[in-house]
């Protein structure tokens, strides 16, 4: 049955994600899925969109304002990622478009992540792997590979939302480190108690962290947050990690620090303009670099598309979704 003969909701799937997601959403909807590798180019994204009711992105899709009044029949944009800066929420809601995330259902595996992204840059194992495969590993010596310790050391939090926390935890309880954190809002009492977490001024939180570890969302706000001067504050022994978004970082200024030796190494699982990576941070040895997987574990990855889903169905058959980032739009079918 084609979709303008149906009394079905159509949506559009703009990234490819689970089949049996997609099956699922078609028990409700006409669906229309995008089968491409890379993200759906905007004018196509845009002509597929026409007679849509809704749409499941994830976070490489953009949907702004020009988009929304191109696509006057969206009333659903549903994500599979919990951080949106690709969509313009204000937008949707002027034109009473819904907006989902997908925040939760990632915080554990993403924690779990980082903080091993930042363990193989302290500890520097992908230096490593990289050279024992080059074949130089040919004798022990005091100094092969020595890096920093994690425990004990200062963790520094650059953004202490649900993730934050979560590695936060995972400093203080599991590797008895000392944690430091900057955030537009502190925690409350108990929460900073709970893992002895004390606030720090950014310039502050630069200058103390052994191991900073960047979870904050991207916006203009925090559009190059840790740039040169930030970078200038660090210890020569620090680390830094980045597993927020690709932007945060000023990756070009970063590369210069590291072979400044301003800090010690880096681990970086975004990336500005990716999956560009700026050429300079590939020629910088002490650097590990990953494409931006930290929500990558198979069963996070589809509660991720399963949550967007559900969202997707709640908001075109008249209920209230799951994670809803403008409650106070209210859509049906
Ligand atoms: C996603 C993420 O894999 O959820 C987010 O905000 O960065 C990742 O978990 C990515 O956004 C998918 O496009």
């Amino acid at each position: 049955m084609s979709s303008s003969a149906s009394h079905r909701p159509a949506v559009l799937v703009a990234r490819q994600v689970f089949p049996d997601t997609v099956a699922r959403l078609r028990q409700h909807f006409d669906v229309e899925a995008y089968e491409g590798h890379t993200p759906i180019r905007r004018d196509e994204l845009i002509a597929r969109l026409q007679g849509k009711a809704g749409v499941f992105v994830a976070g490489t899709e953009p949907i702004d304002a020009d988009l929304l009044q191109a696509c006057p029949s969206l009333k659903a944009v549903c994500s599979m990622a919990v951080g949106y800066n690709n969509i313009d929420v204000a937008a949707c809601t002027a034109r009473g478009v819904l907006v989902t995330n997908a925040p939760g259902v990632l915080t554990e595996t993403t924690a779990d992540f980082g903080f091993a992204l930042m363990m193989a840059t302290a500890r520097r194992i992908t230096e490593s792997e990289r050279f024992l495969r080059r074949g130089e590993w040919t004798h022990w010596s005091y100094d092969l590979m020595a890096g920093q310790d994690i425990h004990g050391a200062t963790l520094g939090v650059l953004g202490m939302g649900r993730i934050g926390q979560a590695i936060a935890r995972r400093g203080a309880l599991g590797f008895g480190m000392k944690v430091v954190y900057h955030n537009r809002s502190r925690l409350s009492e108990a929460e900073e108690a709970a893992i002895g977490a004390r606030w720090l001024t950014l310039p502050e939180l630069m200058a103390q962290a052994d191991h900073l570890v960047i979870v904050v969302p991207y916006s203009a706000g925090t559009h190059h947050l840790v740039g040169a001067a930030q970078l200038a504050l660090m210890k020569p022994t620090a680390t830094l990690t980045n597993i927020a978004r690709g932007g945060v970082v000023d990756d070009a200024a970063l590369a210069e620090a590291l072979k400044a030796g301003q800090l010690a190494a880096a681990g970086l699982d975004v990336f500005e303009g990716e999956p560009q990576v700026h050429p300079a941070l590939l020629e910088v040895p002490n650097m590990v670099l990953t494409p931006h997987i930290a929500s990558a574990s198979l069963a996070t990855r589809r509660a991720m598309a399963e949550l967007a889903a559900d969202n997707l169905i709640a908001a075109l058959t008249g209920r209230q979704p799951l994670t809803p980032l403008n409650p106070e739009v209210r859509t049906s079918a």
